[in-house]
């Protein structure tokens, strides 16, 4: 095989492409979730091992994968032009756009982290329509891949929302790929064998709500931290690479603890340590405001500069004052 694979620099659609690929190996590689040229162009050596691939026969599948992509080295203006692919979805709220100047990227890791009930999975729902529109009115023509592990998700209210945005009811739940997480593990499992259920239903946006119950109800103690934080690693790789893969968005939310270092006052971090936190580009923190307010704050972000404002929940979703 090593003879055809040197010489590619073809874009394959397939796996079954890549020249000198037995059905053998072809198979491993969809055991372990890699069922699309757009997931194996980013997978590691070590995954394709594990699953008893020969290190050879990974380094060529995998270089095959990315040269039919074209990854590689790129110069700084290049990166630019790569960057052009990025694209924004609007969350619905103005005043939320406007602090995320655009609104949600493709291609990163968005957070939104706070109490109970302080919205955070009342803006999932609502990223489940906007998601659906076309580009001009802020969407990405697309559907999203929505993973809950708190079994919080409502259908009727997506459909509660959706008319605002001109989008029918009945029709709105079509874009939705749901699939509820019973556990860490499962929740982990879900999403390696995601790809080929992202590329088959054009899913422009990954939804994790919320992504640290799992792992802290059942990781407990200082003996198993260091095993969970490693686990919730892999898992959070997993979703940067198939947002990097396939240009969606990813969402995931977080719940809040006190903070160590702050016995008097009442601040309240997100919980899941440092992976988490290095994970996340853009961190968001929402917390309940005076009149039913809330309020969301940018707490993190690798080019955008600090700030809050104000929203609400209405029956209409997730709005500002700008919104009619
Ligand atoms: N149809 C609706 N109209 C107005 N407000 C609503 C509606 N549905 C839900 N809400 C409000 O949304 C809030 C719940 O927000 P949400 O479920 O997003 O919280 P959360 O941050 O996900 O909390 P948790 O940490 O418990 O998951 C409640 O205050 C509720 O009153
Ligand atoms: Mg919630």
């Amino acid at each position: 095989m090593s003879e055809d694979l040197e010489k590619t620099n073809t874009a394959y659609q397939t796996i079954e492409d890549i020249p000198g690929l037995g059905p053998a190996t072809v198979n491993k590689l969809k055991e372990i979730g890699f069922k699309t040229i757009e997931s194996l162009s980013t997978a590691t050596v070590a995954e394709l091992v594990s699953a008893g691939i020969g290190e050879q026969v990974a380094e060529k599948v995998i270089e095959a994968a990315r040269k039919s992509r074209a990854i590689t080295f790129v110069r700084g203006d290049e990166l630019v032009e790569l960057r052009r692919n990025i694209r924004k979805l609007t969350t619905g709220c103005s005043s939320l756009d406007t602090l995320l100047q655009g609104g949600i990227e493709t291609q990163s890791l968005t957070e939104f982290y706070g109490e109970f009930g302080s919205g955070k999975s009342q803006l999932c729902h609502q990223l489940c329509v906007t998601v659906q529109l076309g580009e001009a009115q802020g969407g990405l023509n697309g559907n999203v891949l929505y993973i809950d592990t708190e079994a919080t998700f409502r259908p009727e209210r997506v459909q509660q929302m959706a008319p605002r945005f001109g989008i029918k009811p009945k029709e709105v739940l079509k874009g939705i790929v749901y699939a509820e997480a019973y556990t860490s593990n499962h929740q982990t499992v879900l999403l390696e064998n995601a790809d080929e259920v992202i590329k088959e239903n054009n899913i422009k946006l990954i939804i994790i709500d919320s992504v640290m119950s799992h792992f802290r109800s059942e990781y407990i103690g200082r003996e198993m931290l260091a095993n969970r934080q490693q686990q919730l690693n892999k898992h959070l790789h997993k979703l940067m690479r198939l947002s990097r893969a396939f240009n969606t968005a990813a969402v995931i939310t977080n719940q809040v603890m006190a903070s160590p270092d702050a016995f008097f006052s009442k601040a309240v971090s997100p919980v899941g340590g440092h992976i988490l936190g290095h994970m996340s580009h853009n961190r968001i923190f929402l917390r309940k405001g005076r009149n039913n307010m809330r309020i969301a704050k940018l707490t993190a972000s690798p080019s955008l500069p600090e700030g809050e404002i104000p929203m609400r929940i209405t029956e209409r979703g997730i709005e500002s004052d700008e919104d009619e």
